[in-house]
């Protein structure tokens, strides 16, 4: 079990490759849809997840992709179901399973992730649906005086039992503590929140017994708030990101796996680039993007039949630039070339 978990794990953060979070739930993939003004309808859903799913040549670039709950249970249109299409593409499937961010009792604006009941039948359920890994999403807002330190422990404490329920399950845990970009604080302030979350994180999960070989971190970067008026450079962004990694993640976590959380494209792209480009480091440095993969796609798609080909080529072109930054070769001036 222990073996098959690493190897997963290992897998997922293979050279040149990252995961493609295809797991909106119904709420955000509706605001996803209503900017291209495109119907949120379950077989709208299906055919844009199709599309991702089918892009060709895409697994060269993207190891694995995590589904939300309708969606592992989709199929292709020519029946197949999508976890059985990805798996003979070499891609692995994954899923979702927290039940999102609540709010928490007794501490306004802060909220704590539910989905903890149940959750054992339900890992067994989605493995027999053919997931090889799992995810699960903490988010923490930067504000006057929060996060609490109420808010970051009972968080990791939830985190961990997922985490724990995951691996016993045989799936690898991703586990997401992120910590939110909006807001107007300081790259320092955003470096001390992080800090104070990744070290709740990792006490827990060693209290709650949970093997880092067998488990992904996907963490934020560390920026400047989105209102702050200040932008840092990639090499700071790196910069910070890396030295509260260092502090805090054992090197025996095969891999850390970033959320892009609202950056550009091209920014998350880029400080991804940047960080690699630093190395070598303990861990594999990669990507788990949801909109910084998808943005340029649903743009292109806009729900048209016609379409779907410049959607997927716009698509493939992320996923070659964020495989190229696995290893520091992306290049800004990539994005203006034409890309095969
Ligand atoms: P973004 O890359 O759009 O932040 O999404 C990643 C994700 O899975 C958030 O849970």
């Amino acid at each position: 079990m222990g073996n098959e978990l690493e190897s997963t794990a290992k897998a997922l953060v293979a050279e040149g490759k990252g995961i493609l979070a295809a797991d909106e739930s119904d709420g955000t993939i509706k605001k996803r849809f209503d900017s291209i003004d495109v119907e949120s309808t379950e077989d709208n859903r299906r055919a844009y997840r199709e599309l991702l799913f089918t892009t060709g040549g895409v697994e060269e670039y993207i190891s694995g992709v995590i589904l939300f709950d309708e969606t592992i249970r989709q199929s292709a249109s020519d029946g197949t179901p999508f976890p059985k299409l990805l798996e003979s593409r070499g891609i692995i499937p994954g899923i979702k399973v927290d039940k999102g961010a609540k709010p928490l009792a007794n501490a306004e604006g802060e909220t704590v992730t539910e989905g903890l009941d149940g959750l054992r039948e339900r890992l067994n359920e989605y493995r027999e649906l053919g997931a090889k890994f799992t995810k699960w999403r903490a988010t923490y807002s930067i504000g006057d005086g929060i996060p609490s330190e109420y808010c970051v422990w009972v968080n990791a404490h939830a985190l961990a039992r997922y985490a724990a329920l995951s691996q016993e399950a045989g799936l690898v845990p991703i586990v997401e503590p992120e910590v939110l970009m909006d807001g107007a604080h300081t790259i320092e302030r955003s470096f001390e929140v992080t800090s104070r979350v990744q070290h709740a994180v990792f006490i827990e999960l060693r209290d709650q017994r949970v093997e880092p070989e067998g488990m992904l971190l996907k963490p934020n970067m560390v920026l400047p708030g989105y209102d702050s008026g200040h932008e840092a450079s990639h090499d700071d962004v790196a910069e910070w990101t890396l030295k509260c990694l260092c502090r805090h993640v054992p090197a025996a976590v095969p891999g850390i796996v970033f959320l892009s959380g609202g950056q550009s494209d091209e920014d998350a792209t880029a400080n991804l680039n940047a960080m690699n480009a630093s190395g070598p480091h303990p861990w594999q440095l990669s990507f788990s993007y949801g909109r910084a993969l998808q943005a340029p796609a649903l743009k292109a798609w806009q729900g048209r039949e016609e379409s779907v080909e410049a959607a997927q080529q716009a698509f493939y072109r992320r996923a070659k630039f964020n495989g190229a930054a696995r290893s520091g070769a992306y290049a800004p001036e990539m994005e203006t070339a034409g890309v095969a």
